[in-house]
């Protein structure tokens, strides 16, 4: 008899998993503490890239207690380069509410961790089942192409969700939901890639109406939002002491809360100097581009401060000024 989509994907799963260090197989409950944290530091970033700053956060913040005692200013130095920063916010945020608002106790269902912040309803999905092994469907990037794939669906992904959130429901192992969430995500990652799918390895083949069809690594369409430019200008300002202006802006928005040069779409000095050196850097919607130029001068302009250079480590910066500041 042939064996249920589930039971191949977690006979897969047991003995070719990935073995990552928030994650414990055979449905043991993993630390709720560290389940959240990789979730958030996992949205929109690869496990490549999460695995470093991982190792790094939980070292310094080993419980929700030393996360919720610390400043978000540190907790932002520890995030630096990792993007999209309200995330780290949020995750302090939640912090302090577990552990003072719920007497350091997770919450284990939907309405009280709808409260946390930060977490939409993947995060809280694939919380709750990584966490608690409830049994809750997680669909991220990786289920969509998935399950696109398994039922051949071409039509672009916005239009076909709801289909594909009730074909990934039904094919939940409900019993087994942390291992099942864990198994699908890799089947995504290592198998079932955007390009090149291993469709000859796949533990779930026989189940797949696009194996072996031309247009595999066209599914899921996707209809393309085209990335705006934005071109504007850097200045990294000193002192006669040599020390750099530096701003932190404000809490909220794109980068909020970390720290920068001066920058403005429109010139803002007329005596600065070109270097002739540019940065450039891709943020979700936009390209940005940025003309670095060098200025004197012995006042701070609004909201800036004096920082000497060997004091620059000590304030978080985003990825495009870390850029800014290795180009000098
Ligand atoms: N992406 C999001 N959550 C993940 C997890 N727990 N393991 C691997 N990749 C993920």
């Amino acid at each position: 008899m042939q064996k249920k989509f589930s039971t191949l994907l977690l006979d897969w799963y047991a003995a070719c998993g990935r073995d990552l260090p928030w994650r414990v197989k055979g449905g043991a409950h993993p630390d709720p503490y560290i389940v959240l944290v990789s979730e958030l530091m996992l949205q929109q970033t690869t496990v490549k890239t999460v695995l470093p700053y991982f190792e790094k956060f939980i070292k310094r913040f080993p419980s929700v207690r030393d996360l919720a005692d610390a400043t978000l200013e540190e907790v932002y130095l520890y995030w630096q380069g990792l993007g999209y920063y309200t995330r780290a916010k949020s995750l302090h945020q939640s912090a302090k509410m577990i552990a003072y608002d719920f007497g350091g106790k997770f919450p284990n269902n939907k309405s009280d961790v709808l409260k946390l912040k930060g977490l939409g309803p993947y995060t809280v999905a694939s919380f709750l089942a990584l966490a608690f092994n409830k049994p809750e469907t997680v669909v991220d990037g990786n289920v969509i192409r998935i399950i696109a794939r398994l039922e051949h669906l071409t039509d672009p992904t916005d239009e076909i969700l709801p289909l594909i959130y009730q074909k990934a429901q039904s094919l939940t192992d409900k019993n087994h939901a942390a291992d099942y969430a864990s198994a699908i995500m890799d089947l995504g990652a290592t198998i079932c890639t955007k390009k090149n799918p291993l469709c000859d390895t796949c533990p779930v083949q026989s189940f797949c109406k696009s194996k072996g069809l031309a247009d595999i690594e066209q599914i899921p369409a996707r209809k393309k939002t085209p990335k705006k430019d934005f071109n504007g200008y850097v200045y990294l300002i000193t002192n006669s002491a040599n020390q750099i202006l530096i701003r932190k802006r404000v809490e909220r928005g794109l980068l909020s809360g970390l720290y920068e040069f001066f920058w403005s779409e429109e010139p803002l000095f007329d005596n600065a100097v070109d270097t002739k050196k540019e940065v450039s850097h891709i943020f979700t919607h936009i390209n940005m581009h940025l003309k670095i130029y060098t200025l004197k001068s012995n006042t701070a302009f609004k909201d800036g401060f004096f920082v000497s250079p060997e004091n620059l480590n000590q304030y978080a910066f985003s990825t495009l000024m870390q850029k800014v500041l290795r180009q000098i």
